[in-house]
């Protein structure tokens, strides 16, 4: 029988490209969401596309109430993937106690009702911000993890702690956090994709919106940096690739014997490219002009980062197998669709 997957945010961005894995890959998903940052009409999408209606139950999380009755009613689930989260940068500086209460809480209150009810692997969805502005590229798992920039940031590392923390204190516990480089793009039916809200903090959002008509140009934060053509590097990865990660993440807890009871993990192409190389990659992959101007940098930004991806491949036995032409068409697709 398919094992059922709890998927906590999972009619977000990245959380709908997972439970479409997961029902492809054989699995059951079951999703919990407070849709405060995405529609119900995702179930519909995931539907279309794989033939598959997932369980859903609208719970928040930060109530413990909500949490228990959720957890009494579906007591054969196996493992959980964490993606539940208040998740923009900007916001978390202004709203700090939002961020800390919403982020913390959540994630408590799963831990809680994963020991009461004797769930015991998770798979957390943390982010490469944790390693802030690294000395040495690629970046490893073993590089020290610097303060965290925003409120943000920090949520990410204060719940890879607890998860860590509570893994070691628990015997039937399991964890890995999975700790991302910069996804992007959407499924290739360009059914599902990412939907920002107002004026795109992401650099891929503003560059589609840019070469739609709707943003006049592109700023490019900064170019000045010591990197090849001045502007910052990151490793764009796409969204398809990384569910996947969190499949085969959701693999090795379930079914590798001798997996450590916590691990972390980057998940990223191990490739850099510069924001001047995803403008003209995009136009080339698209034909689109994107109209752009040199612009301050932005408050926060890291130079550089990509990922050693060599504990991935050794351990979840995953690599990305999309590229960037993909991901830049991919994004570009899902733009055109949607109404702004
Ligand atoms: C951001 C978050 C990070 C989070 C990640 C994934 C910040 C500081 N960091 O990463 O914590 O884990 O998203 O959600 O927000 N850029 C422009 N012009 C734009 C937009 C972006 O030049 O209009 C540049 C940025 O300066 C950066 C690159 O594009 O160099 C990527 O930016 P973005 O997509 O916002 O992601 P990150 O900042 O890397």
């Amino acid at each position: 029988m398919a094992e059922k997957i709890l998927v906590t945010g999972g009619t977000g961005y990245i959380g709908s490209h997972t439970v479409i894995e997961l029902i492809q890959q054989g699995y059951k998903p079951i999703i919990i969401d407070n849709l405060s940052n995405s529609k119900l009409e995702r179930l519909d999408q995931i539907q279309a596309i794989t033939g598959v209606r997932p369980e859903f139950e609208k719970v928040e999380m930060c109530d413990k109430a909500q949490m228990e009755a959720f957890f009494a009613k579906h007591t054969d689930i196996k493992a959980v993937i964490h993606f539940a989260a208040l998740l923009q940068v900007g916001e978390s500086v202004e709203k700090p106690l939002l961020y800390y209460s919403n982020n913390l809480l959540s994630t408590i209150h799963l831990l809680e009702c994963m020991k009461q009810y004797q769930i015991g692997n998770i798979v957390f969805s943390s982010s490469c911000t944790v390693y802030g502005n690294p000395e040495h590229l690629p970046v490893n798992e073993d590089a020290p993890i610097k303060p965290a920039i925003s409120p943000y940031g920090n949520t990410k590392k204060m719940c890879e702690d607890i998860i860590r923390d509570f893994s070691m204190s628990e015997k039937q516990m399991k964890s890995i956090s999975l700790r991302y480089f910069n996804p992007i793009g959407n499924h290739p039916s360009a059914l599902i994709g990412e939907e920002p809200h107002g004026v795109p903090s992401h650099l891929v959002p503003y560059l589609t919106q840019t070469a739609k008509g709707i943003r006049s140009h592109l700023n490019i934060f900064g170019n000045d940096y010591s990197t090849p053509d001045g502007t910052c590097v990151r490793d764009y990865l796409h969204v398809v690739d990384l569910a996947k990660a969190h499949i085969a993440a959701i693999r090795r807890l379930l079914d590798v014997q001798d997996c450590p009871i916590w691990d972390y993990i980057n998940i990223g192409t191990g490739t850099g490219y510069s924001v001047l190389q995803m403008v003209k990659a995009f136009e080339s992959a698209t034909g689109q002009e994107v109209p752009f101007q040199f612009a301050p940098r932005r408050e926060g930004d890291v130079e550089a980062v990509y990922a050693d991806t060599t504990k991935a491949k050794n351990l979840l036995k995953w690599q990305t197998e999309l590229d960037l032409e993909d991901m830049l068409r991919a994004a570009w697709a899902w733009e055109q669709k949607l109404a702004h």
